[in-house]
């Protein structure tokens, strides 16, 4: 066993590593048929180890007629061939686990896709074993209280199928019917979905749609009692059969509901950290970060120690406004200038880098602060270059166009024809191919490809502080600088990030503990001193440090 493999089997790999999200559709084409493919993923893993990744998330590689780019399943257990094949899916894993890398995949068990042979046998006959497996009605009134949650597509929860002769229950899109998780059979049948791809590999997955799989007459049909069980029960399977794999939470809800999925740990080992990430932004359109550190406050010891909040600053999907109150939301749309077509659902169908005016400033800050805080930091792909976004696409579309590899028709994503790329590149000329790619940013040491590596590099260097130390916030009264302590056993790193666009200077004293001879680990846009145990520091504009202290040496010692 090689020291990559055999690391792999800590159970707690997770809380060391940076999770970078790979779209394969959107990735490499490895065979010039114009879209993104399982072999073009392998042919890219040096890229990603490079950069210094810890495990990538691959979005849904399952047969799928990409109603909801393969959010809708139509076979469980096949590579959608477009992809490749499962033989593909083993090179893949079997690749990224040489280099130390691994790999998580996507667990959808709230619906499929309408075209599933269970919900074609299940609508053509109601006597079929699988009409049980969907919910039926002949009203499409019930679980009235269920949240639509793309209210711009859909008008109800519920489609009449005149095949069926009844209304069926879908949470998302009408080609996703909600699967019955009442059933027996259907839990069964999910966990047989998680143990065949965990037999090929796979190091856990990220739950898709979590608080939905219940419903129950009366409530919001959210996060109840029953989801818990289930994925208590999927959690269980995992610790017996598979050791060491995980699982993480999609639960885009209040904070209350979402620290639950951890149930103490008996759950969730990761859960994605809705609740903080819009404050990101809104911190930058207030010039101050205060807000971070008090949803922070309310949620970090929601955490056992043998799990970890996932934060992310984009993903996928549009930007969610859903955990922000009115207020909040008028405030973003007047900071950052969004053309209206932007908005989607309750959010923004824009990325990191354009929704900064394609500041690199910003985007580092951002990205240094969700590296320094406890827990496991996502990355987008594509983020590191500051790829743009194509708003004249449909729904999130806009976020899942071609990687840009190099500057070139295809931008280095494709041998095909531009005119056949999956989706078209992004033509703005600021975050174009041309402006925006990896060949040219790679032979840059300004650029912000190098910068991302060098951040990922030294967080890689001291990744179980930054993992798994205790967080201590510090008080720097009304500067627009946010502040922490990250203590491990042995040293202590300080972070700080100034959300404002001028420079900035203040003094705080150093706690007794630590040994006031500090290593900063970061280079440009700060510099500090420290006299009589207080440390000054001069951060530039949206700049951040990262500085190291040893703790205080036993008496004897010093
Ligand atoms: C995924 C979306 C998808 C939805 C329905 C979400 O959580 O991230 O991309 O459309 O689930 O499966």
């Amino acid at each position: 066993m090689s020291p990559a493999e055999s690391d792999l089997r800590s159970p707690e790999w997770f809380r060391s590593v940076v999770f970078y999200e790979v779209p394969i559709r959107a990735f490499y084409d490895s065979n010039g048929d114009g879209i993104g493919d399982l072999p073009g993923v392998l042919a890219k893993l040096d890229y990603l180890s490079d950069l210094g990744v810890g495990a990538i998330w691959l979005l849904p590689f399952y047969r799928s007629p990409w109603n909801d780019d393969g959010y809708d399943i139509s076979n469980h257990y096949e590579v959608d061939p477009r992809f490749g094949t499962i033989d593909d899916l083993d090179r893949l894993v079997e690749g990224a686990h040489a280099r130390g890398l691994r790999v998580i995949g996507d667990l959808v068990t709230n619906h499929v896709s309408i075209e599933h042979p269970w919900f074609q046998a299940a609508r053509k006959d109601r006597a079929s074993p699988y009409r049980p497996w969907f919910l039926w009605s002949d009203t499409g009134t019930e679980f009235s209280r269920a949240r639509r949650i793309f209210p711009d597509f859909e008008k109800s929860n519920w489609t009449f199928d005149p095949e069926a002769g009844q209304y069926y229950f879908h949470r998302f899109f009408a080609t996703q019917p909600d699967l019955n998780h009442d059933h027996p059979a259907v839990e069964e049948e999910m966990l047989k979905f998680a143990r065949f791809w965990l037999d090929h590999g796979l190091d856990g997955f990220r739950c898709d749609a979590a608080p939905y799989l219940f419903k129950r007459e009366g409530t919001t049909c959210q996060s109840l009692p029953e989801v818990h069980t289930f994925f208590q029960k999927v959690r269980a399977m995992l610790d017996a059969e598979y050791p060491g794999s995980i699982l993480i939470s999609e639960a885009n809800q209040s904070v209350a509901e979402t620290v639950a999925y951890f149930d103490a740990g008996h759950e969730f080992q990761e859960v994605l950290h809705f609740p903080v990430m819009p404050n990101f932004y809104l911190a930058l359109a207030e010039n101050n970060p205060r807000r971070i550190l008090d949803v922070l406050r309310t949620t970090l010891s929601g955490a056992p120690a043998s799990c970890g909040w996932a934060y992310f600053l984009r993903n996928h999907d549009e930007l969610s406004l859903e955990q922000v109150s009115e207020d909040e939301r008028a405030l973003f749309f007047r900071y950052f200038p969004l053309p209206p077509e932007a908005r989607v659902h309750l959010g923004v169908r824009r990325r990191l880098a354009p929704l900064v005016a394609g500041d690199d400033s910003s985007v580092l800050l951002l990205t240094a602060l969700v590296l320094g805080l406890p827990g496991c930091p996502y990355l987008y792909y594509g983020d590191e270059i500051g790829m743009g976004d194509r708003l004249d696409l449909p729904d999130r579309d806009a976020v899942r166009t071609p990687m840009q590899w190099e500057n070139g028709p295809t931008a280095g994503f494709s041998s095909a024809d531009p005119s056949r790329l999956t989706r078209p590149l992004v033509t703005d000329p600021k975050f174009a191919p041309a402006a925006r790619n990896v060949a040219e940013q790679e032979t840059a040491t300004r650029s912000l490809l190098w910068r991302m590596r060098t951040l990922l590099r030294v967080r890689a260097a001291h990744s179980t502080v930054f993992g798994s130390a205790t967080f201590e916030g510090i008080d720097l009264g009304s500067t627009p600088v946010l502040g922490f302590w990250r203590r491990g056993q042995e040293y202590q790193i300080l972070c700080l990030y100034n959300f404002s666009v001028q420079p900035v200077s203040g003094a705080f004293p150093l706690p007794e503990r630590v040994w006031a001879s500090p290593v900063e680990l970061l280079r440009g846009g700060h510099s500090s001193t420290v006299t009589d145990h207080t440390f000054q520091y001069r951060l530039g504009p949206r700049a951040f440090s990262w500085t190291l202290f040893l703790c205080r040496q036993p008496r004897t010692a010093a």
